[in-house]
């Protein structure tokens, strides 16, 4: 008989609910983005995201179940998002999560937001296997894990401060391109030259498989200030008389000059890195999920350096690298399988820790 799986998805900024069959087939994968929401103020406001997760997420799991042509009776369980993440938006989904199942009486399970990210890429492809190595790039993550088994994690590296999402945001609020950053400055880049303007490549010494992007960020500054371009209205904080709307004086050229010399940057980084753990672990396979795994540039050079090594990489679609429930529940699918429940005082953890340090 067909197992159908409820997932829920609020760590951050995307309200999200999917039906999931046998934890495998999506039959539906409804995302409400705040993105509009949290635009003018160049980033995610945390008490303006819960209160929007609040009104949107009984009409989100309402319309995953219409398309997914279910009710809640047809469903055998539930998986909620329990962290990590912004606590007021957790709260939100996994707090419905636990009252659906009470009321209906389902098995639920807390899901880890970063196993999430990593099940997309099982949930699309059939031929990849445990175990392989995992990176997690996204605006609140750059995480890389061995991924040895179902549920079992070895953190290799993570950020030392700012995660690659992060700093794409980042500099494309401080060029005034607008939020979410990655997408803008991909679309820059495209544009530009990545050997115009070669900004430093940040690996910090010490932990062998850790990044560093906050460093990038400043060298992008430093470099428009000192190229003598203004950038006005950088928006630097919602109170910024001039909103981030105000178009920057830099040269349309120079701007994809800029854009494409970060990515690559980031780019660079995150292949080297990620390429260098695979091989110490002897990893024939390489998942890359989150956000930033929707950069074109970061999937061909990615792919291209490690095939030289034998070593296949499978990133999901674009929309199943962003924020979704759809890799929540087919997370979940396996421990729901198994029997587990977790009890109703299940608790939401912002810093919720996968897999061992
Ligand atoms: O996984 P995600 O939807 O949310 C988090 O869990 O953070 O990732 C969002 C992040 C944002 O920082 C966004 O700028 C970045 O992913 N992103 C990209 C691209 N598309 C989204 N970064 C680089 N290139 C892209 N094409
Ligand atoms: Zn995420």
């Amino acid at each position: 008989m067909a197992h159908l799986t409820l997932g829920i998805e609020t760590s951050c900024d995307e309200t999200a609910a999917a039906v999931l069959k046998d934890g495998r087939q999506i039959r539906s994968s409804v995302i409400a983005s705040q993105e509009a929401l949290h635009a003018p103020f160049g980033g995610i406001v945390p008490e303006l995201a819960s209160r929007r997760h609040v009104e949107a997420i009984w009409p989100v799991v309402r319309e995953a179940l219409t398309r997914a042509g279910a009710t809640l009776a047809d469903l055998d369980g539930i998986a909620a998002t329990a962290g990590p993440g912004l606590i007021g938006s957790l709260l939100v989904g996994l707090s419905f999560g636990k009252a659906l199942a009470f009321a209906i009486d389902l098995p639920l399970v807390g899901v880890n937001h970063l196993e999430g990210h990593l099940y997309a890429a099982l949930l699309e492809h059939e031929d990849l296997i445990f175990p392989f190595t995992g990176l997690i790039a996204s605006g609140g993550h750059t995480h890389l894990y061995l991924a040895e088994a179902q549920g079992q994690y070895r953190l290799l590296g993570r950020t030392r401060d700012d995660a690659a999402g992060e700093a794409f945001d980042k500099v494309a609020k401080f060029l005034g391109l607008g939020y979410p950053g990655g997408p803008l400055i991909e679309d820059r880049a495209r544009k530009g030259d990545p050997d115009t303007i070669r900004f430093p490549r940040p690996l910090p010494q010490g932990g062998a498989y850790d990044f560093s992007f906050s460093g990038l960020k400043t060298a992008v500054v430093n470099y428009v200030k000192g190229s003598g371009f203004g950038v006005r209205g950088s928006g630097a904080s919602p109170l910024d008389p001039q909103p981030y709307t105000v178009k920057p004086v830099l040269d349309p050229a120079l701007i994809a000059d800029i854009c494409a010399g970060f990515q690559e940057a980031v780019v660079d980084a995150l292949v080297r890195v990620t390429l260098a753990a695979a091989k110490a672990s002897a990893s024939s396979r390489i998942v890359v999920a989150g956000g930033v795994a929707c950069n074109g540039r970061l999937r061909s050079k990615l792919t291209q350096r490690a095939a030289d090594e034998r070593i296949e990489v499978y990133y999901p679609t674009p929309s199943l690298c962003t924020d979704n429930a759809a890799m929540i529940a087919a997370a979940g699918y396996p421990r729901l399988l198994r029997g587990e429940r977790a009890p109703l005082s299940l608790n939401a953890d912002a810093d919720l820790a996968l897999g061992l340090m």
